[in-house]
């Protein structure tokens, strides 16, 4: 991965090319360091190295959040990760070859070279607050473009390989593509064209992520008009036709086998890395609602494919855009509104089960027999993360259930002990807590001791490097994973914005102590 890092850095038309890889830069402290007992450095890269400034981010960072957060290790962590994307990751934004009014914004993932449809979502998401309206506001806010671009380009990569979880650099940008030797091992149905796809795990909150970034990105702008403009409708019906086929069970009335319209297979040593029975996955009864995934968030391979926190997040932010498409074709708007509502009868028909211990939870997945996997992962969407997606509210007594076996020692991948105490997921093993886990406990609790330890942890889990990690030891804070992720970065952000309204008093405390 570092080698093509350095192979595109010369070409990512954003930065002057003598600026230092963000990897290596984010591995290492640089001054000036906090005033707080944990030194943290300042690891934003200097000014001319920045990937997509934006003025009003720096305001808040120093005049607002200045002022909000006293602890100024708690404001350095802040200032580090809340610009991280734009910072670092927005690596070209132009315009179609096409048509010269289609925006499109290229935004990797980090220290992969590569866009994530759900890591972009989520990347831009934590900026959603500072949209304004759907055009620049002539203070050089242009974030509404970035959204807009994002859309734009996620839309053309679903249309041509809805399957496809990460792409390429687009054609206009001039940028080179990243070459993958491990492609070679890749075994997938239907192929794709590796010009454009840089992996094709086929992961039903890669779709959800689409429509979470159009649901956002109008929301705060109200620009219902740029919906119906860049074939935005139609990669809704591509998703549509995608999704349908894969709520096809395994077996056929008269016992026959339904093709599956995906197939994955690696040559591969982790069994989370290929997918069982040739690439089809273990059998899933058909028609109870829900849509199969191949991958969970963290692009390991699903137990059993209906994964339930992906069908949470599709069905939500799927209910939430057939209010835009209402305006633009009321048929496929009623066709959006049918398919989330059957698919939380389904969720509520397959994956609600009685733990002895909790009473009535989700489960992480089903396969629409009786099979149910009971755990919960980091990554988002996860079960923890049900009121933030918007699927439930938080007073749900199977939510409240739900929250408290995933945040206890019953969840077979919640890792504890002196470091952090958090979720964590087969993606890195056992005993790896990820700090996107703690911040999303604190996103959706209400209790101030909670919110308080929580802080606290994520204070004590950066390596001394005042970043946020993929995932931490739960017992050494110097063993983490992936120098450079920017969307837990903008995460934390998003945390501390969200802490801003509605817990203003735990930031003007002091975390010395
Ligand atoms: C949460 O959901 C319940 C039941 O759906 C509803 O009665 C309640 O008003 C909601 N609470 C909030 C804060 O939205
Ligand atoms: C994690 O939980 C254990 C058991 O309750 C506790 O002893 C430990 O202090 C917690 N760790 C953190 C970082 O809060």
């Amino acid at each position: 991965m570092r080698s093509i890092l350095l192979a595109l850095a010369g070409v990512a038309a954003a930065i002057p090319s003598d600026c230092p890889g963000y990897t290596q830069y984010a591995e290492t402290r640089h001054p000036p360091y906090s005033a707080g007992k944990r030194n943290f450095p300042f690891q934003r890269p200097e000014e001319r190295c920045r990937t997509h400034p934006i003025p009003e981010v720096e305001r808040i960072i120093n005049d607002d959040m200045k002022s909000a957060i006293k602890d100024p290790d708690l404001h350095r962590l802040f200032e580090n990760t809340w610009p991280n994307t734009l910072d670092t990751t927005v690596l070209w934004k132009g315009v179609s070859a096409e048509n010269a009014n289609e925006e499109l914004s290229f935004i990797i993932t980090g220290d992969i070279n590569a866009m994530w449809l759900r890591d972009s979502a989520n990347q831009l998401q934590s900026y959603k607050s500072i949209i304004h309206g759907p055009s620049d506001d002539g203070t050089g806010n242009d974030m509404a473009s970035l959204f807009r671009g994002a859309i734009n380009l996620q839309g053309r990569y679903i249309r041509q390989f809805p399957h496809c979880n990460a792409f390429q650099p687009p054609p206009e940008s001039g940028m080179g593509h990243a070459k993958r030797s491990i492609e070679k091992r890749d075994e997938v149905k239907p192929p794709y064209k590796s010009s454009v796809v840089f992996e094709c795990k086929y992961e039903l909150d890669s779709l959800a992520a689409f429509l979470q970034l159009s649901w956002d990105y109008y929301e705060a702008s109200g620009d219902r008009a740029f919906f119906g403009k860049f074939a935005w409708a139609d990669t809704v019906r591509t998703i549509l036709k995608t999704v349908k086929e894969l709520m096809i069970g395994t077996y056929a009335t008269d016992g026959s086998i339904n093709e599956s319209p995906y197939t994955w297979q690696r040559q591969s040593t982790r069994s989370t890395e290929t997918v069982a029975n040739n690439g089809h996955g273990d059998p899933v009864k058909g028609g109870v609602g829900l849509i199969r995934s191949f991958f969970r968030p963290s692009d390991d391979a699903c137990v059993y494919q209906y994964l339930i926190p992906a069908n949470m997040m599709f069905s939500r932010y799927l209910g939430s855009c057939a209010d835009i498409m209402r305006s633009i074709d009321g048929d496929l708007a009623d066709e959006m509104a049918d398919i989330a509502a059957n698919i939380v009868q389904g969720i509520n028909n397959h994956a609600v089960v009685r733990h002895p211990e909790f009473g009535n939870i989700y489960a992480y997945e089903s396969d629409g027999y009786f099979s149910r996997g009971v755990m919960d992962d980091a990554n988002l969407p996860s079960l923890l993360s049900i009121p933030h997606l918007g699927y439930e509210n938080s007073s749900s007594t199977v939510y409240q259930n739900t929250r408290k076996f995933v945040l206890s020692t019953a969840n077979p991948y919640y890792a504890w002990g002196p470091v952090l105490n958090a979720t964590g997921g087969p993606h890195l093993g056992p005993g790896r807590g990820w700090p996107m886990a703690v911040i999303m406990q604190i996103m959706t609790s209400d209790d101030d001791d909670e919110i308080e330890n929580g802080i606290r942890q994520l204070l004590g889990s950066t390596g001394s490097l005042g970043l946020i990690h993929e995932t931490v030891s739960s017992h050494n804070e110097h063993q983490w994973s992936r120098p450079w992720f920017a969307w837990a970065n903008g995460l934390f952000g998003q945390m501390i914005l969200d802490l801003k309204k509605r817990k203003p008093h735990l930031l003007s405390r002091s975390y010395q102590n």
